[in-house]
């Protein structure tokens, strides 16, 4: 008997931040990834068949644009890429206008943006799906992947601890430390008051981690941040468009730097997560990335799995799929 759990509630919705899924629709979204990852190529091709992705890129990518290519591709549908100076969110004309043209020719739409603002006003405008494929504010797709990547390791993430540490504003702790608290995992972040997440952001996650058993808190020092945890994170100092802070970032998260001595701090069982690019020796050493414990490039794969399910469930019914 096949349960087809996020098929009548996710098909020709947005996914622009993290909590615009429910716990359920998260879970489901994993399930089914973890069934597409398991799958063989020749089971996949006819999902998506005749369907068009629109990817429109602000920024650069390697792994969500090659990802959601080869994801569209596996499923039996194809990409139309456009980046730079082909496409700008709001330059040309409004968003909004952009939405309606381009929901006239795709089944759905990727955009990878500098502010978030833009983006919601396109995705408002827009008649087909519309996902984030990165913007200062969030990363959902990473952390669907990192999610993905987590209950690989631990069979689930219920209980445990995340600890992020390094620039805990960006886009990527702030989508992992909404998907980790969804799950019911307690977020630890590790980062000095410049980039502490703000308290509303923390009261954020305290009221969508409740019902679920999540929780999250800040740290300025690193290691009570990594102390027993059962994952530790990091991302770059210093994100795409923030360039001309790099110097002030760096001499201010150096005692943040995931190196062998901080990540002694964790659980003995700890994995290692980056969303790559790194910065080798700057917010992790070659020593813990190449170390046993790192899962970077399972996460980097677990992307286009991911994606391939997320696409699924927002471009079609997911009937016959047995999840
Ligand atoms: N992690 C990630 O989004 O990588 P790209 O910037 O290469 O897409
Ligand atoms: N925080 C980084 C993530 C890159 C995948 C950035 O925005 O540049």
């Amino acid at each position: 008997m096949y349960a087809v759990a996020p098929a009548p509630r996710l098909q020709g919705r947005n996914l622009l931040r993290v909590s615009d899924v429910t716990a359920e629709e998260l879970s489901a979204i994993l399930r089914l990834a973890a069934y597409l990852k398991g799958r063989g190529l020749n089971e996949q091709l006819a999902l998506l068949r005749g369907k068009t992705l629109a990817m429109l890129f602000e920024k650069p990518s390697l792994r969500t644009r090659v990802s959601f290519e080869v994801a569209m591709t596996q499923l039996g549908g194809h990409v139309v890429f456009a980046q730079g100076n082909e496409f700008s969110i709001g330059s040309r004309e409004t968003p909004e206008d952009a939405a309606r043209v381009l929901s006239r020719y795709a089944h759905a739409i990727v955009i990878r943006t500098h502010t978030h603002e833009p983006l919601a006003r396109f995705a408002e405008a827009a008649t087909v799906p519309v996902i984030n494929g990165l913007s200062a504010a969030a990363h959902p797709c990473q952390a669907i992947a990192d999610m993905l990547t987590i209950e690989e390791s631990f069979g689930t993430l219920a209980g445990l601890c995340v600890a992020y540490v390094g620039d805990a504003r960006n886009n990527v702790a702030i989508s992992l430390a909404e998907a980790a608290v969804l799950a019911g995992a307690t977020v630890h972040f590790g980062a000095p008051n410049s980039h502490r997440p703000s308290e509303s952001f923390l009261a954020w996650l305290k009221r969508l981690g409740k019902p679920h058993g999540g929780s999250a808190r800040a740290f300025a020092n690193p290691v009570r941040a990594v102390r027993g945890a059962d994952v530790v994170y990091t991302d770059v100092w210093t994100s795409m468009g923030e360039e001309a802070l790099a110097e002030r970032n760096r001499a201010v998260l150096a005692p943040y730097r995931v190196d062998k001595a901080l990540f002694a701090h964790a659980a003995p069982h700890a994995i290692f997560m980056h969303c790559l690019p790194a910065h080798r020796g700057e917010e992790v050493t070659d020593e813990v990335i190449e170390g046993t414990r790192s899962v970077v490039f399972t996460q980097a794969e677990n992307r286009m799995h991911a994606q391939k399910a997320l696409l699924a469930a927002l471009l079609t019914d997911l009937r016959g799929i047995p999840i």
